[in-house]
């Protein structure tokens, strides 16, 4: 693989940053990798003897398990750290540990915590790579090139193309990361759900918000659902799920007001029977799973470009 040197950024923090040229960059190396993990031999030699860790301040499956792989395929040591098996429950602050972490000579640092500029702060305070792997309702940067990615592996192109964003937007990392990328991507973005959770001020990204589903739906070329995230929310913003199944939840009927050739898809994990039907989610239109195998080409390219950004600096 040869490494585009128009690549520079050694951390990736955001989404709101990139430009459609750096986001194209990691999209065109993702589909390179992708290409080496369809071989039986899956693994290349190309960051043998680097170390990265997945510092995992919140509970994961896909990106902590996706990072891994992608970090296992391109031949780099991975080491996972949990938040309640460090010893920042001991009381030390995440600089101490992660300046522990560079002295234990790591290379790399992926990480997710709850906390929005967490790994920002990070970037600043320890001289290593700094990967955003999901922080608080800010941004979740690698779930959406997964997302672009799968965009354009089913649709071909992403621009002119109306993408809906349907649910908790309110309190979402990846609904902000999907604007950002989608935008610049030039897609025609619909926020839809309740408007407690979907309020007028997100039309200052540039998308639309839409309280109507039907409306929300008709005519879009792709429906990401979300699922409510009670983990960031302090207050309740409807009456209840059942509620909101009902009023939002995405059913075959719903799912006919799309375009015929429609894609479904979501970020994870899924609550069946809440926003989306439970036999929607296993059907053909549903790339759910596809997303998830998606993530490890991604994320070998992000690790791949930002590990050589970051080497070529030492030199
Ligand atoms: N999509 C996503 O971030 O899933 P996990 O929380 O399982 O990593």
């Amino acid at each position: 693989m040869k490494f585009n040197s128009k690549w520079t950024r050694q951390h990736l923090i955001g989404i709101e940053e990139l430009s459609r040229e750096e986001i194209n960059i990691i999209l065109a190396t993702a589909a390179s990798f992708k290409q080496t993990m369809q071989r039986s031999n899956k693994k290349l030699p190309t960051l043998r003897g680097r170390s990265i860790v997945n510092f995992f301040m919140e509970p994961s499956t896909r990106t902590r398990m996706a990072f891994e792989v992608a970090a296992g395929n391109l031949s780099a040591d991975v080491i996972t750290i949990t938040g309640n098996a460090s010893s920042l429950v001991k009381g030390e602050t995440i600089r101490d540990t992660a300046a522990n972490i560079k002295a234990l000579n790591a290379d790399m640092i992926i990480m997710r915590h709850s906390s929005a500029g967490a790994p920002k702060y990070l970037s600043r305070v320890v001289d290593l790579p700094i990967i955003n792997a999901g922080d608080g309702a800010h941004e979740h940067p690698t779930q959406a090139l997964l997302d672009c990615y799968t965009l354009q592996e089913n649709l071909k192109n992403i621009e002119g193309r109306k993408i809906t964003i349907l649910g908790d937007i309110l309190f979402s990392r990846v609904a902000r990361s999907n604007i950002w990328a989608l935008k610049k991507l030039g897609a025609q973005v619909t926020v839809a759900g309740p408007a407690t959770l979907v309020p007028k001020e997100f039309t200052q990204f540039g998308v639309e918000v839409c309280h109507d589903l039907r409306k929300a739906l008709e005519d879009a070329d792709a429906v990401m659902l979300l699922r409510i995230q009670h983990e960031r929310q302090n207050a309740t913003h409807f009456p209840s799920i059942g509620e909101y199944t009902r009023m939002f939840g995405l059913n075959k009927e719903r799912a006919s007001w799309l375009k015929p050739d429609a894609i479904i898809m979501h970020p994870g994990p899924i609550n069946r029977g809440v926003e989306i039907d439970s036999q929607l989610a296993d059907s053909d239109r549903s790339v759910i799973l596809q997303q998830v195998t998606n993530g490890i080409a991604v994320r070998m390219a992000v690790i791949y470009l930002c590990m050589n950004a970051s080497l070529q600096s030492i030199k």
